[in-house]
C-alpha cells in the first residue's frame, strides 16, 4: 500500500485546494473522487436519465467508463473516452454527482477505481467517505469543514472573479442543501471518520490549514 492521505468534507471547504498543495508539497498524486461523481452525472444528465430513477440510474452507470490520467502534473476525467475536465465543474453538474452518488451501483463502481488508484501509489485523496469507507487505513485522515456562511463567501468571491453573475444567499442555501444531501443519504453518508483529525478553516488561511496538515502527516511515521 502506498502512503494515504484522506481529506474529507462538505462542499466548499477547500478540501481541493488544500489537497493540491499537500500532494504538490509531498510530491505524492492528487486524487478528487467528487470529479469521478461529477463525470458519472454528466453522463446520466446526457443520457436523459431521471436522478430520481434509482433502478435506471443502476442500470445506466454500467455504460459509463470513467478513468484518470495524469497529464502535466494535472488529473483529467475521462468518460467513454472523452475528456470531461472543462464540463464537470458546473453547479448542475454539482448537484446532478449530490443526487446520483447515493446509489450503490454508482459508489461501488467509483470506490473500486479510487482504491486501484491508492493501492500502490502514494495519494492525497479527497471526497466524502475517503476516510471512512474508500481507504479506512489510511496514514493520515483529516475532516476539512467550514461554516456554510464561510463556505459561501468564498464560492462568491471566486465566482464573481470569474465575471459569473452570482447572489451570495442563493449560494449558501444551495450549499446547506447539497450537505443535508451528502449527510443523509444511506450509503457512505459524509460523516467525520472516528480517528480523522478535525480542522475547521472558517478562520484560518489556506496557508495554515495546509501547514496544519503537513504537520501530521510529519508526526506520523509510515
Ligand atoms: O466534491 P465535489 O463537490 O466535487 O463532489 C460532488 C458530489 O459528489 C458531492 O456533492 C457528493 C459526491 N461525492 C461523493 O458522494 N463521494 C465522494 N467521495 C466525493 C463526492
Amino acid at each position: 500500500m502506498g502512503y494515504n492521505i484522506a481529506i474529507d468534507g462538505p462542499a466548499g471547504a477547500g478540501k481541493s485546494t488544500i489537497a493540491k498543495i499537500a500532494a504538490k508539497e509531498l510530491g505524492f498524486i492528487y486524487v478528487d473522487t467528487g470529479a469521478m461523481y461529477r463525470a458519472m452525472g454528466i453522463f446520466l444528465m446526457r443520457e436523459g436519465v431521471d436522478a430520481a430513477d434509482a433502478d435506471a440510474i443502476s442500470a445506466k452507470c454500467r455504460e459509463a467508463d470513467i478513468t484518470i490520467r495524469y497529464e502535466n502534473g494535472e488529473q483529467v476525467v475521462y468518460l467513454n473516452g472523452e475528456n470531461v475536465n472543462g464540463v464537470i465543474r458546473t453547479e448542475e453538474a454539482g448537484t446532478m454527482a449530490s443526487l446520483t452518488s447515493k446509489n450503490p451501483d454508482v459508489r461501488k463502481k467509483l470506490v473500486e477505481l479510487q482504491q486501484k488508484l491508492a493501492a500502490d501509489a502514494d495519494v492525497v485523496m479527497d471526497g466524502r467517505d475517503i476516510g471512512t469507507c474508500v481507504l479506512p487505513d489510511a496514514q493520515v485522515k483529516v475532516y476539512l469543514t467550514a461554516s456554510s456562511a464561510v463556505r459561501a463567501k468564498r464560492r462568491y468571491l471566486e465566482l464573481t472573479a470569474k465575471g459569473t453573475d452570482c447572489d451570495i444567499e442563493t449560494i449558501e442555501a444551495d450549499i446547506i442543501e447539497r450537505d443535508r444531501q451528502d449527510m443523509t443519504r444511506e450509503i457512505s453518508p459524509l460523516v467525520q471518520a472516528e480517528d480523522a483529525v478535525l480542522i475547521d478553516s472558517s478562520e484560518m488561511t489556506v496557508e495554515e490549514v495546509a501547514e496544519r496538515i503537513m504537520s501530521l502527516v510529519k508526526g506520523h511515521t509510515k
